[in-house]
């Protein structure tokens, strides 16, 4: 009986296995809606049956978008465009839909990867927030450090957007506090160097990321769950790390958090990442033995067996995959054809299944 195709329940949602489809920024919207391309590229990918598709980072309002062609929630433009791929979902595929809440703080106002990323400037550039006026790097943007009545238009955004997102019938909402993107930045001390009852102490430093929790959950219907994708570590010294990463997990588990994915990274230049196969999975299975809270590992996840173990050996209860579901949107399939276990497949596939061209 295999680990990754067997079912688990969140909240009042029952996810037939373990896989996720990781969160993955397309820079392809139109004034943050959705179009063509996220109907074919995410409507694709749940065509063999993760639990779970998660749309990519998904912003609270136009300047919190890392770049100008980032996906939002913050209009009914951008509600009718997530509305066209949840109806393609519901009507031929079978994969719970998760939006990934965010706002990306001093790491906003960026180009595309394929515009040459970094810094905008011109017409595609705007202006930046974060909990201290410091930049990402040398030539980056300076943010402008929130006061209390920008820091509270960000809670009502990320509300406001929660209401869209059930409006349009999201089954599960990931707030995005990795990644160097804002609420990471008012975690991690290199970012944040404020004075005030935001800065300083790591209760201090979780304070801004727990209120926004704490109000996404009260908006956010009781049945449906809610977790939180962190980076357990800056890996640069003196910065967030993993022993903060576990009080901070206790924290939101006492908040009623859901899940917990763990990723790691994204802050800081300075960086030092030792990347190999599950690099991040030890940091999932700590977060999960120490506060008993249940995990998504990813990273550097891309075999079926190796997903199978981590999950049977109780390090993680789901996986995500981001890259390798883009070389194998089917990979759902191979998994269960190595560990035994029954994928969805639409009826219009079925003769895809059986065929093995190796
Ligand atoms: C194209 C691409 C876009 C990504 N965009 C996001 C994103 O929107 N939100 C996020 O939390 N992580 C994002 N990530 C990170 C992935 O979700 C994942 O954590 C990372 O790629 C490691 O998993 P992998 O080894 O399976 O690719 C992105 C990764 C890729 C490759």
């Amino acid at each position: 009986m295999s680990s990754l195709f067997s079912p688990i329940a969140l909240r009042g949602l029952t996810l037939e296995n373990r896989i996720v489809v990781s969160p993955m920024c397309q820079y392809s919207s139109e004034d943050g809606s959705a179009n063509e391309w996220h109907l074919v590229h995410l409507g694709h990918l749940t065509l063999s049956g993760p639990s779970i598709a998660f749309f990519e980072a998904t912003h609270v309002s136009p300047q919190a978008r890392i770049t100008y062609r980032d996906l939002g929630l913050y209009s009914d433009e951008n509600e009718r465009g997530i509305e066209r791929v949840v109806r393609f979902v519901r009507a031929w595929a079978r994969s719970k839909i998760g939006v990934q809440l965010a706002h990306a703080g001093r790491k906003a106002s960026t180009l595309p990867p394929w515009e040459g990323g970094g810094p905008a400037s011109g017409e595609h550039a705007y202006p930046i927030v974060a909990p201290s006026a410091l930049a990402y790097d040398t030539g980056w943007h300076v943010p402008s450090e929130l006061d209390e009545a920008g820091m509270e238009r960000i809670r009502s955004d990320f509300v406001a957007a929660a209401r869209r997102a059930e409006r349009l019938g999201i089954d599960i909402i990931e707030l995005h506090f990795a990644h160097g993107y804002l609420a990471h930045e008012f975690l991690s001390p290199l970012s944040n160097h404020r004075t005030d009852r935001y800065g300083g102490s790591l209760e201090n430093r979780m304070r801004f990321p727990l209120e926004l929790f704490e109000r996404v959950r009260a908006v956010w219907p009781e049945r449906k769950p809610l977790g939180v994708r962190i980076s357990a570590t800056d890996w640069v010294e003196g910065g967030w790390n993993l022993d903060e990463s576990v009080v901070f997990a206790g924290a939101l588990k006492q908040r009623g958090c859901d899940f917990i994915d763990v990723s790691s990274g994204g802050l800081s230049p300075l960086q030092k990442i030792d990347a190999h196969p599950g690099y991040q999975v030890p940091f999932s299975a700590r977060i999960k033995r120490e506060i008993g809270i249940t995990t998504i590992a990813v990273g550097a996840i891309t075999r079926p067996q190796q997903a199978e173990a981590i999950v049977a050996g109780g390090e993680a209860d789901m996986v995500a995959l981001a890259r390798g579901f883009l070389r194998y949107p089917r990979w759902t399939w191979d998994a269960a054809d190595a560990l035994g276990g029954e994928p969805f497949v639409p009826n219009q596939y079925l003769r895809g299944r059986k065929t093995r061209f190796e």
